[in-house]
C-alpha cells in the first residue's frame, strides 16, 4: 500500500535505566502494567497481548488474547482448548507474548513454556465472566469453519436453551486457561533516533535472573 513508508513517529519515552529495573522480571512487568492502567484511558485494552504459538513443525501463528492474571508463576490467558492455539500448545508447549502500549512507547516480550492451568482455577475464572460470554464459550467450536452466521446463532440459541439460568452456566470441558512461565523477558522503551532502551532478563546456569542491555 502506498504511503506506509512515510509514516514515521518519534518515540520519546522516559529513559529506562538499569537502576529502574526490579530484579524480579514479573514484578517489573506488573509495575509496567500498573503504570499503563494509570496512564491509558478505558478504550485501550491494557491487557491485550499478542500470543505466538507454533505447530509441531515450528510454523508460527499469532493472535491477540487478553491477559487475565499475572503473578510469580507467570502470565495467564483463557481460551478454547480445542482451538488452533490450543492444538498448537499441546503439540509444542512453548509460547511468546508481546504487549505494546503505543502512547507510552513501551513493549514487553515474554517467552517460555506454556501449560494448562488447573480445572479449579479455570472454573473460578469462568465463574466471573458474564453469562453471555459463558454461553458463547459453549456455542463456539473456536477456529473450526461454520457455514454461515445463522448456524452460529443457532448454536448460541441451543446454549441458551440448555443453560437458561444466568447463574448456572458451567465451565465447558473444552475451555480453560494457559500460563506462560517466563524464561526470557524483555522491556523495551522507545527513544528518539531509534536509540531505544532494551533490557532482557534471562536465567543464568544457576537459575538466577541476569539482566542485559540490548542494542536497539
Ligand atoms: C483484543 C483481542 C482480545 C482477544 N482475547 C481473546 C482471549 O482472551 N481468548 C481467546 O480465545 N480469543 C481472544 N481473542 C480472539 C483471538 O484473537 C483469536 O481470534 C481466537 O482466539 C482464535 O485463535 P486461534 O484460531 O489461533 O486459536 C481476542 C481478540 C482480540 C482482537
Amino acid at each position: 500500500m502506498g504511503g506506509l513508508g512515510e509514516l514515521r513517529r518519534t518515540y520519546d519515552g522516559t529513559p529506562l535505566e538499569r537502576g529502574d529495573l526490579h530484579p524480579d522480571p514479573m514484578v517489573q512487568v506488573a509495575h509496567w502494567v500498573a503504570e499503563a492502567r494509570d496512564a491509558l484511558d478505558d478504550t485501550t485494552e491494557v491487557n491485550a497481548v499478542a500470543l505466538a504459538t507454533a505447530d509441531a513443525e515450528g510454523r508460527p501463528s499469532v493472535r491477540m488474547v487478553l491477559l487475565k492474571d499475572l503473578d510469580a508463576r507467570g502470565l495467564t490467558f483463557y481460551t478454547n482448548l480445542a482451538s488452533r492455539k490450543g492444538h498448537e500448545l499441546r503439540q509444542n508447549p512453548y509460547a511468546a507474548l508481546c504487549l505494546h502500549w503505543t502512547s507510552l512507547f513501551r513493549q514487553i516480550r515474554v517467552s517460555g513454556p506454556c501449560a494448562e492451568v488447573g480445572r479449579e482455577e479455570a472454573a473460578a475464572y469462568f465463574a466471573t465472566r458474564p453469562a453471555g460470554s459463558k454461553r458463547g464459550a459453549w456455542a463456539s467450536h473456536q477456529s473450526a469453519p461454520i457455514e454461515d452466521r445463522a448456524a452460529l446463532e443457532a448454536r448460541m440459541a441451543h446454549a441458551v436453551e440448555r443453560f437458561p439460568d444466568d447463574g448456572d452456566v458451567p465451565l465447558p470441558p473444552h475451555w480453560g486457561g494457559f500460563r506462560v512461565t517466563p524464561v526470557e523477558v524483555e522491556l523495551w522503551q522507545g527513544r528518539p533516533d531509534r536509540m531505544h532502551d532494551r533490557f532482557r532478563y534471562r536465567r543464568d546456569d544457576a537459575g538466577a535472573w541476569v539482566v542485559e542491555r540490548l542494542q536497539p
